[in-house]
């Protein structure tokens, strides 16, 4: 079994990134058997990756996952270029650069890209979501977080990056503004009836999807669930009711 390309048409169960925040391989691959079935997509994070390195997305993909390297390149252009291409040698289909590396280092990471031989699609972090107008002053980004957040966003488009990570809050502003073409993949997504953990404002994947985004990463309310397996479907009825509302 092949992931599904994230940029074509996704069933709802394909339009969940499971997170595999876990500290270790043999951790992140029980979670991956468990979801057997459920889910295609795996996010793969700074941490997991940085202790186990490319095993463990050669060891999702045997198992047929679909990777979301979620590493947030950032750096000048040459170099966040070659990781880029990197990145796609492994065979990730999804991997994250920051928009704050400017126009330059985005248009040389959609060439890395373009070189591969199976282009993954490369989403722009835009503002993160733990900077509020203050951290943003104190960086010297005098903008509100709203307006940053924006045109963040359009210089990953103008670069010809495929998406960008957003809050949940974020896509029914960013949807319209982006057009239907760029992917926007939000986390901070709980179900009404269940936590939220520490996000101060998530929302539910009806609404998330419903507003217009096209993927879901959701971490902890799958992997501490009685039962992971139960969890993903709910996630996945969940989505399936925002699609049909979808303004996308
Ligand atoms: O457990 P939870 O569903 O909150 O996990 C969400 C995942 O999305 C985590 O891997 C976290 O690093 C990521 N995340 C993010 N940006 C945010 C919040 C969470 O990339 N603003």
């Amino acid at each position: 079994m092949i992931a599904p390309d994230p940029r074509g048409a996704l069933a709802p169960a394909d339009r969940i990134i499971c997170a595999l925040d876990l500290p270790s391989l043999g951790e992140a691959l029980r979670l991956v058997d468990t979801l057997e079935g459920r889910i295609r997509w795996y996010k793969i994070g700074m941490e997991l990756f940085t202790r186990e390195g490319p095993p463990v997305v050669e060891a999702v993909l045997q198992r047929g996952g679909g990777v979301f390297l979620d590493l947030k390149y950032h750096d000048i252009p040459a170099t966040a270029e070659r990781a880029v291409e990197a990145a796609g040698a492994l065979g990730v289909s999804l991997l994250t650069v920051h928009a704050a590396g400017g126009p330059a280092m985005l248009e040389a990471c959609a060439r890395g890209r373009d070189r591969c031989k199976t282009p993954p699609a490369i989403l722009a972090v835009t503002v993160l979501t733990s900077l509020d107008a203050e951290a943003l002053a104190a960086i010297g980004v005098g903008r509100p977080v709203e307006e940053q957040v924006l045109a963040a966003a359009a210089l990953a488009k103008e670069a010809g990056l495929d998406g960008i990570v957003a809050s949940p809050r974020e896509v029914a502003k960013l949807r319209p503004a982006l057009g239907g073409d760029m992917l926007i993949v939000t986390p901070g997504v709980r179900l009404a009836s269940g936590t939220h953990d520490d996000h101060a404002r998530a929302e539910t994947p009806q609404t998330a999807i419903s507003d217009g985004a096209d993927l879901l990463v959701v971490g902890r309310p799958i992997r501490d669930a009685a039962d992971p397996k139960v969890a993903a479907q709910v996630f996945a009825q969940a989505v399936e009711q925002g699609a049909s509302f979808s303004k996308k």
